[in-house]
């Protein structure tokens, strides 16, 4: 029997190719010049099924167009707000992601910005790099520990409880807030006190994490009037998505000293960011690390091709979307 055949946008880790190579005959874009909408579209003509990432923005104009030999797109990703799922279903195309392999790696990226913002890592580089580093002073570039400090997470599924597990490591006291309360047992588990509000979760948190996905509700909640919720000079980490934050506020408050610091992974519109975060000294910016660790990326890709794997065996996907 022939091979099916799959268009996979990016390269992809070793192993995850091997094992697509292995079952499928793979059409591979390469990452220079990154895929466009029109040859990811032009190139499904030809196979069976799409594995894309998060660059490949699918609203509904795009899915509209996707070729009808396509009924099998699955993501190397968690999250899916770039594929609008409404329009899948309409096509009768079904949509998988990959949930699970970026937990740890992502939980360790907003423990790193956490750190590295109370510690003032990103200033301390800078002036290592522009050699303009005076000598040890008692008051140079002195920031706060974690210890016995309010870490406030908003959004606690598993990445947000992958993070109270390493703050927990570091003596943080966590609170959360979530649409669903955690069980009794996960409580427990991570000391979590959980607020039935964001605005109760908001006052206490000397530290706030974003951990919830892009949604119509969540999008831009980050604004003026929730920063102004926040204790005086809080420090807030994004490893979710930038568009959770509303950019000019975010900036405004980090300059008045309002917020103490930001620690950010993600960014509205990506790669490209506001510049003003770019000029400010109480920012540690990362370009989306949150996942980039081997043993993500391979689960990444297994868990995507899982999803292909069980569409073309006539099974529901394991990590189903739409
Ligand atoms: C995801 O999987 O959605 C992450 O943002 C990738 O790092």
């Amino acid at each position: 029997m022939s091979k099916k055949k799959i268009l996979i946008t990016w390269p992809l880790p070793e192993a995850v190719m091997a094992r697509a190579r292995a079952t499928y005959d793979v059409i591979a874009h390469g990452d220079n010049p990154k895929i466009t909408v029109d040859e990811m579209l032009e190139t499904a003509k030809s196979v069976d099924a799409i594995l894309l990432t998060l660059n490949e923005k699918c609203p509904a104009p795009v899915i509209e167009r996707v070729p009808d030999n396509i009924k099998c797109i699955s993501t190397f990703s968690i999250g899916f707000d770039h594929i609008d799922l409404e329009a899948c279903k309409k096509r009768g195309i079904k949509v998988g992601n990959a949930p699970h392999g970026v937990t740890v790696a992502t939980a360790e990226i907003a423990m790193l910005l956490l750190l590295g913002s109370a510690r003032r890592a990103s200033e301390g580089e800078h002036m290592m790099r522009t050699r303009s580093w005076p000598g040890w002073q008692p008051l140079q570039l002195v920031g706060q520990r974690l210890d016995n400090k309010k870490l406030g997470i908003y959004g606690f599924g598993k990445i947000g409880q992958a993070l109270a597990q390493r703050a927990r490591g570091f003596d943080m006291e966590i609170h959360y807030y979530d649409i669903y309360r955690a069980k009794p047992e996960v409580e427990a588990k991570y000391n979590a006190t959980y607020h039935d509000s964001l605005d109760s979760l908001l006052k206490i948190s000397q530290f706030f994490s974003i951990n919830a996905p892009s949604t119509p509700e969540t999008r831009y909640f980050f604004n003026k009037d929730v920063i102004e919720k926040l204790p005086q000079g809080a420090i807030v980490v994004n490893t979710a998505r930038g568009d959770l934050v509303k950019d000019e506020d975010m900036i405004a408050a980090l300059k008045a000293g309002r917020l103490g610091y930001a620690g950010l992974d993600v960014f509205a519109g990506e790669p490209k960011i506001n510049e003003g975060y770019y000029d400010l000294p109480n920012t540690f910016l990362f370009p989306h690390l949150g996942s980039a660790a081997i043993e993500a990326r391979n689960q990444m890709g297994f868990e995507a091709l899982d999803n292909i794997d069980a569409f073309f065996a006539g099974k529901d996907m394991p990590f189903k979307l739409a």
